[in-house]
């Protein structure tokens, strides 16, 4: 959410800065900006719109050169999308750009800056303002003084006319990573800066670095030096852009088998897990997560009971952080992330570890705040991920939850080792089974026509089913802003049924064979209502007006396969539709907001 990037010490800064934009553009792309120093004088040009629209308008001006400078992308939290609001933001020697809330602003107005007459909406301007304010004529200090001020998350790049050979950035709360390479570069996250560095450091909370043309400097809000040691990246993959395809969601789609068999691969060899988490069978355990990880975390809460046979809580982190969560040392706590960066997810993570539990991050980004926090990470290999809608990242999560389950159960003693060790030899090819589920393409494009005009769209399941309906409902409604909802089957005539009629559409996931009998009756009292119900299934014995079938696999794993026919009947719905499948309006792939 909003992406920051900075540089020193590289010819042509404003290419390289609207270059690392164009790669942090999922973070929020409602207006962009960019700021240099140029002959010591800050030069700086901001964009309602894309980054696109900024680049258009850098071209337009002969003279933007410089070798020092920073850069934003926003997604909006104070002040609607506009120039004005859009970042740098700008006052006196000094240009800031910044990604989080400044949840103190208006008192920090009230008591610093009574007489200032701001010229946007924004919380981040009064971080601008303020350094000009107590600007002593030494940037470190102001900035310390600057910093100790601010309440909320902020990672804060900074660029000040009195040291035109200086980047400063501040961090807390909100992820920013230091690299050297040809110049040294700043960046909300790795893959904007990637291709340009050898050596990477990873700012951690209530840190500020300094920045010169060729190394970094890093130090505490009180000015204390800090020794910092470089993190072992990996270069950027090759295959980060569109291919031949239309749009990133397809592309990563279609990546979902080598994401699956990547994830499990890295941990799981002929049969035995290269896992080594130190946890005695606790009383219960919590999955605590945000949107698709969210969903996941259902699909995993049904499995680990199953394998586990202990309770297991899912819960939204939104609501986990403030909900005085019954944990202790006994109740390990998993966070599923696929950026890592998740604000209220990173937050759940440290409320889990205060009460002293162990935490364990299903995490894709391996420098992320919440992978260097947990006590245990378990990393996907689903690759860089750019659509907003996620599809690879999720199913790379099921597959972690599956190894998580099945490895938990051995090491547990829950299950038998006969079913312990089918499951693995069943999770080892279940890429396959993602393979051939890919082939009702063509059927799913027929059905995305008949849909498209639909106002409402209703996803029921039950057990796994429900947890793929959850996915499905949120994948459709995200990308095609079509009004849908997911509910557990049975519960449908305790109100919502109400809202069925001729013609409505409901889609139904049937994954547990034991399942389906009470999953054809709601489909049957929908259908009585005038319904048009479609059906996923891998067993062909559901009967609705149209049917898809999914490669068979076990139950547990089936919420995989069949979630498949649901992201590309939500691509093929958004793409008629016309919407903006990749870059979804209001939303960001990276939320680092509360
Ligand atoms: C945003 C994204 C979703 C994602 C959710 C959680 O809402 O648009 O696709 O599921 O954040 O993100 P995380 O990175 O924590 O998995």
């Amino acid at each position: 959410m909003c992406g920051i990037i900075g540089c020193n010490g590289v010819e042509g800064a404003a290419s390289a800065i609207t270059q690392g934009l164009e790669r942090l553009e999922y973070r929020g792309y409602d207006s962009a900006g960019i700021a240099i120093i140029d002959n010591k004088k800050i030069r700086y040009e901001k964009k309602k719109g894309r980054i696109s629209v900024l680049i258009k308008a850098l071209k337009t001006q002969s003279d933007f050169v410089g070798s020092i400078g920073i850069g934003h992308t926003r997604w909006a939290t104070h002040g609607k999308p506009s120039d004005e609001n859009a970042h740098p933001h700008i006052s006196g020697k000094f240009a800031v750009v910044h990604n989080g809330i400044i949840e103190n602003y208006r008192q920090l107005k009230e008591k610093y800056l009574k007489l200032v007459s701001l010229k946007s909406d924004t919380d981040t301007e009064i971080i601008v303002q303020l350094l000009n304010r107590l600007y002593s004529g030494n940037c470190l200090e102001t900035l310390s003084n600057t910093a100790k001020l601010l309440e909320g998350s902020f990672a804060i790049a900074v660029l000040c006319e009195d040291e035109p050979d200086t980047l400063y950035c501040v961090r807390k709360s909100s992820p920013l990573l230091i690299g050297v390479g040809n110049g040294v570069y700043a960046a909300s996250d790795l893959s904007a800066i990637n291709d340009r560095i050898h050596t990477l450091y990873r700012m951690n909370d209530g840190e500020i670095a300094v920045i010169s043309k060729t190394e970094a400097e890093f130090y505490t809000f009180d000015k204390k030096k800090i020794v910092k040691n470089p993190e072992e990246f990996e270069k950027a993959e090759s295959n980060c852009g569109k291919e031949n395809y239309e749009h990133y969601m397809l592309k990563e789609i279609y990546e979902q088998p080598a994401a699956v068999q990547k994830t499990v691969d890295a941990y799981l060899e002929n049969n035995k897990f290269r896992l080594d988490f130190e946890l005695n069978k606790p009383e219960r355990i919590y999955i605590v997560a945000c949107g698709s990880a969210y969903h996941a975390g259902l699909a995993g809460k049904r499995i680990f009971e199953e394998l586990l046979k202990i309770p297991v809580i899912v819960q939204v982190a939104s609501e986990f952080r403030y909900s005085n969560p019954l944990i202790n040392e006994n109740t390990p706590t998993i966070i599923i992330s696929q950026s890592g960066e998740t604000a209220d997810s990173l937050a759940a993570l440290r409320e889990a570890k205060s009460r002293g539990a162990k935490t364990l991050s299903i995490v894709n980004v391996r420098h992320s705040s919440i992978a260097a926090e947990s006590d245990y990470v378990l990393l996907t290999r689903a690759g860089q991920e750019t659509a907003v809608a996620t599809t690879k990242a999720y199913s790379a999560q099921l597959a972690a939850l599956y190894m998580l389950g099945i490895y938990f159960a051995e090491k547990f003693g829950t299950a038998d080792s006969k079913t312990t060790e089918k499951l693995k030899s069943q999770l080892e090819t279940l890429h396959t089974a993602i393979l051939s589920a890919l082939d009702c393409e063509m059927q799913i494009k027929e059905l995305a026509q008949q849909l498209q005009s639909a106002e409402h769209i209703y996803f029921i399941g039950r057990g796994l089913g429900y947890a793929a309906a959850c996915e499905g409902s949120l994948k459709l409604k995200e990308i095609s802003y079509i009004h849908c909802e997911a509910y557990a089957a049975g519960e449908m005539k305790h109100g919502t049924i109400s809202l069925i009629e001729k013609g409505t559409n409901v889609i139904a996931a049937d994954t547990e064979p034991k399942l389906s009998p009470k999953l054809q009756s709601n489909i049957d009292e929908v259908v009585a209502r005038g319904a048009r119900v479609t059906a996923i299934t891998s067993q062909g014995k559901i009967k609705a007006d149209s049917v898809i079938k999914t490669p068979a696999v076990n139950e547990l794993f089936a919420v995989s396969t069949q979630i498949v026919p649901l992201q590309l009947l939500s691509y093929h719905i958004a793409r008629l539709r016309g919407c903006d499948i990749d870059k979804p309006r209001n939303l960001a792939k990276s939320v680092t907001v509360e």
